[in-house]
């Protein structure tokens, strides 16, 4: 059964989390019946609270009002309930945890729980399609529509693996502009799509960097940040990413580097520091160093 985009009402995220939350809430900000499922109630509640404060900038920003602010609340429901979360699905946007393991068991359950009309979707950052659809049990309806930030940074990657059904993608670039991004199109399966294989180098990078003690963290990003005019360093963005989403990749790379990376990026982890989501990584938050006036 294909669908068009006037067939697409309600939403189904999985996973309340830094990206579920803000796919969700832009799918509502669109107009589209939005529920948020998680496996903990924790995560749901701190979605709600940062989808309010993102609520709240948008508004500052001029780009929604009170009104319409209120409209998008309206419009979403968070539960831990995974068959009323399933129900009269029209697409799926999973953005549970960045580990294959878990995702083949997620799609599986939801897989089984989604009407036959569902299509399905994975934010996965790293993973290919090809890994996780059969998962699913209907790897032709299985795509990566993958987002970055989706406030910040608006770029959609569309990705489709060698089985997905050609209207799929005609679909999800769609979709993408309607979600207020600019839709990419991967022509072929690759790990980090476009944008994340690039910034996969320059982490990678930094993070050789440290840990041959070259240079230390502020003066790696004061590099960057200082030459291309940016608004932070590659630690900073790592922080913004997650430390633990950043572990699951880094460690998942055989090579020493990337070993070597994953060790340190473990260490903070270990001690509960995973970024701006924790309040501390390689910065502290809401205040770091790189955003004082003279860092660079
Ligand atoms: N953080 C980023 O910048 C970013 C950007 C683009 C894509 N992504 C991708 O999005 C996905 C999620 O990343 P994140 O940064 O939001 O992670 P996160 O750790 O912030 O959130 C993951 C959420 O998944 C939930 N979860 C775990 N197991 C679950 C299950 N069985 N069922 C339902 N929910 C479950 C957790 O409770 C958590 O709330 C990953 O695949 C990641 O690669 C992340």
């Amino acid at each position: 059964m294909q669908l068009k985009i006037e067939d697409i009402n309600k939403v189904l995220i999985l996973g309340a989390g830094t990206l579920g939350l803000r796919v969700g809430l832009q799918c509502a900000i669109s107009g589209f019946e939005t529920t948020i499922y998680d496996i903990s109630e924790k995560a749901l509640d701190t979605a709600i609270k940062t989808q309010a404060s993102i609520l709240k900038m948008l508004i500052r920003n001029e780009k929604l009002t009170e009104a319409q602010a209120e409209e998008a609340k309206g419009r979403l429901t968070f539960t831990t309930d995974p068959e009323a979360a399933a129900d009269d699905a029209d697409f799926l946007s999973e953005s549970v945890t960045e580990n294959l393991e878990l995702k083949r068991k997620v799609w599986a359950k939801f897989g089984a729980l989604c009407p036959e009309k569902t299509l399905f979707t994975t934010n996965t950052s790293y993973l290919l399609g090809s890994q996780i659809a059969d998962a699913s049990g209907r790897p032709e309806r299985f795509c990566n529509f993958h987002f970055h930030d989706v406030f910040y940074s608006n770029v959609v990657d569309v990705m489709p693996h060698a089985g997905t059904a050609s209207w799929i993608n005609d679909l999800l670039m769609e979709l993408g502009e309607k979600l207020w991004q600019t839709p990419v199109f991967v022509q072929k399966e690759n790990t980090g799509y476009i944008f994340n294989y690039m910034l996969m180098a320059l982490l990678g990078a930094a993070g050789s960097l440290r840990t041959l003690d070259i240079g230390s963290i502020e003066d790696i990003d004061r590099s960057w940040m200082g030459n291309f005019k940016m608004e932070m360093g590659p630690f900073g963005i790592l922080d913004t990413v997650g430390l633990d989403t950043a572990w699951h990749i880094t460690s998942s790379q055989p090579d020493k580097k990337s070993q070597a990376f994953a060790a340190l990026l473990k260490s903070y982890i270990d001690a509960g520091k995973l970024g701006v989501k924790t309040g501390e990584g390689f910065y502290t938050y809401p205040n770091p160093r790189f955003k004082e006036e003279g860092f660079v």
